[in-house]
Formats: structure tokens, C-alpha cells, sequence
């Protein structure tokens, strides 16, 4: 079995798409995506938090309201979003349940987000007590439990926060806590256990706890069973701890998950345009992709499962071969588009495809910077001091130029 075997892209017709559609391009699965939503609600219900637990999945990390269709009509999910364009984007693609993450903003964009009357996270004492003194109709707040540089209320300031909202005679509704990505499964039930703490000391009253994303995802392993997050174990645990800390029975546990149910479904398809170049400092397999597609994988040293595909898309498996890097189409030295290099089958030449498996989350989105924020104009100042705009700002819905307001079939 090889990783594309195991993959849903093995049912595909990848000739079709690159025919219609052309290379480098990305491929989603809807199937996939709700089987991966499917698993996690059914390990919450399992351990009988079906009926406590919401899963919000952020939307930055793929961008694309069409792929995360399903999140419209499935109880029990909604969007994580951190723009006012993201949401504005989302309520225009018919999206109706929303929290908000915003990371540090200004007294407008909360006064923003308080009109919308979504749970929005607040991330400092300052940013809360403009909600309070602007009578929000609901106060929620973002918690860094790794006192890091993250946004979010350090843990020596919660006495101050629960005094502030004493002050204003006001309740928090919501409490979001990061438990870092890359944390193993013992580490983020210690989180866990560390804000039921932080709950019944501080805020005994609220409405719920949300423990935010950082489920991991085994980009090397290849069968889908590996790959995942181990939900189950971990809301066994979950729902050990909040019996045995107290947490009373009405508390909503919210999750934001992202990698764990968005990986694995994508995939990245292009041409190789040459024949392996071997020279006396490396050998190189050559595609029509770039590092900018995908810059997690080097950023974050994501070795993604590969394959090679011949001319009919049939999968090349051959022992036989060469180790190369993978290298895109650009001048740029380092454009390489996965950290380390792959094997490459014999038979790969000008005229095969190669595919990365698991880029459902952080990979096109990258492409658009990932955080969905325009680029920035540019003015240039002439030696007699003149000034012109030579490049407008982007507008609200930059990030999303390209995006189709109506999905257009794929067919011959
Ligand atoms: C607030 C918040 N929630 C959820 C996520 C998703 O994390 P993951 O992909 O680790 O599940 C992120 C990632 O940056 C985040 O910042």
C-alpha cells in the first residue's frame, strides 16, 4: 500500500482535472472532510459529551467557503474567524454560526463584533474593559496558557479580570484557552485540566470553555488511522477530569480544530516539467509548483507524503530511483517545496504528475498569506518631494479575488 492508495485521491479522476483545470492545482474532498467531522463528533459522543461539546472550525487555515460547505448544516458546528471580512465573506455564502478569535484590535472592530452578537474572544484587560464599558451584550475572553507572546489574558492577570467584571456587575460567558500546536495528547489534557482549575477559581459561572485548536496531525504517517488526533482517548479524559473537578453538567466544552479534520483533505497536484536533474551538489526533481503554495511545509519542516503519477495518472511505484528535492519554478534558491528530499521512482520524467497529499490546511491559503489580511498600498516619494500612490491597498475581499461566487463543474 502506498500513501496515495490509502488516500481518497486514488478514486479521482486526476487526468480530468488537470486537463480542465491544468497544474498546479488543489484538490479538495468534501467526503473526507465530513467523514474527518464525523469522527470527532462521534468520539465526543462516546465519551457522552455529545450533547456539551461544539466544534467551531477556524476558517484562515483553508479560506474557502465552498470547501467547508458542510460546517452550514451540520448541528453541533460553526466558523472561527478573526476578520470582519472573513465573516462578511462567510454570512454571503449563507454561513450562520460564527465564533470570533480577533488576536488584539482596536475599540471599533470589538464594538464590530459585539453588534454581531457573536461570542468573541477578547484578548487583554484593556480590550475587555471596552466591552464592559460599552454595555457588549456578552463577554468572552481569550486565556494564553503558555504566557507567551500569543494574544490573550496572562494568568497573573485573572484576579484583575474577574475584579473588572465584578465591577460592572457582569458575568463572563466564554473562556478560550490555546494549548499550543505540537503538544502531545498528556500536555493538552494537563491544559485541559489547568483551566477547569482557572473555571472554578475564577469564573465559576460561565457558559463554557473553549479549548481552541491545536489537535495534531501526522503528516508522515500513512494511513488514515495514524494520521489523526486521538479524540477519543483524549475526551475520555476530558470528561474524567470535568467529573472529577466539578464542572457542572450544563458547561459547553467548544473546540477549534483545524489540521486534525482539514490535512488530510487536500491535495496538491502538478506537472513534473523534467526529467531528474542531477548535478554534482544535488539532484532535483522539477515541478510547476513553488515553495509559495505551500510554505508551511518548510516553515514548519512538514515532510508531506508524496507520490509520482505517468502521463495517465496511473501511480509510478518503483523501487528503483533517485532521492531529489522538490524544486519549483522559480529563480528563488531556496524554492524547494518540501523540507528534505523525496524518492523518485524510475520513470519519472516530462511527461508525470506529482501529487503532495495532506494540504487541506495552511497550503493555498498560504499562497494567500495565510491570514486573509490585503496587502498594503504603496506611495512613492519623488526627489522633489511629491508624493503618488503607485499601488492601491487591497481591498477587503483581495485575499479572495479569484474565488468563484458559484462553484463551475469540472467536466469534459
Ligand atoms: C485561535 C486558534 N484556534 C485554532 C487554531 C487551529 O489550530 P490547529 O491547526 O492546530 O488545529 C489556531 C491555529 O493557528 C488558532 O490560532
Amino acid at each position: 500500500m502506498t500513501a496515495l492508495s490509502e488516500s481518497w485521491l486514488s478514486g479521482i479522476n486526476l487526468k480530468l482535472i488537470a486537463d480542465q483545470v491544468g497544474t498546479p492545482v488543489f484538490i479538495y474532498s468534501e467526503g473526507q472532510f465530513r467523514k474527518n467531522l464525523a469522527r470527532v463528533r462521534k468520539a465526543a459522543d462516546d465519551a457522552g459529551l455529545g450533547e456539551r461539546v461544539e466544534f467551531y472550525i477556524p476558517f484562515f487555515p483553508n479560506s474557502n467557503p465552498h470547501h467547508l460547505a458542510p460546517l452550514k448544516e451540520l448541528d453541533g458546528f460553526g466558523v472561527l474567524v478573526q476578520l470582519p471580512s472573513e465573516y462578511r465573506l462567510l454570512r454571503a455564502h449563507g454561513f450562520e454560526k460564527f465564533i470570533v478569535s480577533p488576536g488584539h484590535v482596536s475599540n471599533e472592530e470589538i464594538s464590530f463584533w459585539d453588534s454581531t452578537r457573536c461570542p468573541t474572544f477578547l484578548a487583554s484587560l484593556n480590550e475587555v474593559a471596552h466591552s464592559l464599558a460599552t454595555q457588549a451584550p456578552s463577554i468572552s475572553v481569550r486565556v494564553d496558557s503558555l504566557d507567551s507572546g500569543k494574544p490573550g489574558v496572562k494568568y497573573g492577570e485573572l484576579e484583575q479580570l474577574s475584579a473588572l467584571l465584578q465591577e460592572y456587575d457582569r458575568e463572563l460567558d466564554c473562556v478560550e484557552v490555546y494549548c499550543g500546536s505540537g503538544n502531545s495528547l498528556d500536555d493538552m489534557v494537563r491544559t485541559v485540566e489547568e483551566m477547569f482549575e482557572v473555571f472554578q477559581k475564577y469564573f465559576p459561572t460561565a457558559r463554557g470553555i473553549n479549548f481552541a485548536g491545536g489537535h495534531g496531525f501526522d503528516y508522515d504517517a500513512h494511513a488514515e488511522a495514524d494520521k489523526h488526533f486521538d479524540w477519543s482517548l483524549y475526551f475520555r479524559r476530558l470528561a474524567d477530569a470535568a467529573q472529577r473537578m466539578g464542572i457542572p453538567e450544563d458547561v459547553k466544552f467548544l473546540f477549534e480544530p483545524a489540521r486534525d479534520v482539514l490535512a488530510d483533505t487536500g491535495a496538491l497536484l502538478m506537472s513534473v516539467e523534467r526529467s531528474v536533474i542531477t548535478t554534482p551538489v544535488s539532484s532535483i526533481v522539477v515541478t510547476d509548483g513553488c515553495r509559495m503554495l505551500m510554505p508551511s511545509a518548510q516553515l514548519r519542516n512538514r515532510g508531506h507524503n508524496t507520490a509520482f503519477l505517468d502521463q495517465d495518472m496511473r501511480e509510478i511505484v518503483n523501487e528503483q530511483g533517485i532521492s531529489a528535492a522538490v524544486r519549483g519554478r522559480t529563480i528563488l534558491r531556496n524554492d524547494y517545496l518540501l523540507p528534505g528530499e523525496v524518492h523518485v521512482p524510475e520513470g519519472v520524467d516530462a511527461t508525470s504528475y506529482m501529487v503532495i497529499l495532506d494540504t487541506g490546511a495552511y497550503c493555498a491559503t498560504q499562497h494567500m498569506e495565510f491570514l486573509n489580511v490585503p496587502p498594503a498600498a504603496e506611495v512613492l516619494v519623488s526627489s522633489d518631494g511629491s508624493m503618488d500612490l503607485i499601488t492601491a491597498a487591497g481591498d477587503e475581499l483581495d485575499k479572495w479575488r479569484n474565488l468563484l461566487e458559484e462553484k463551475q463543474p469540472v467536466r469534459s
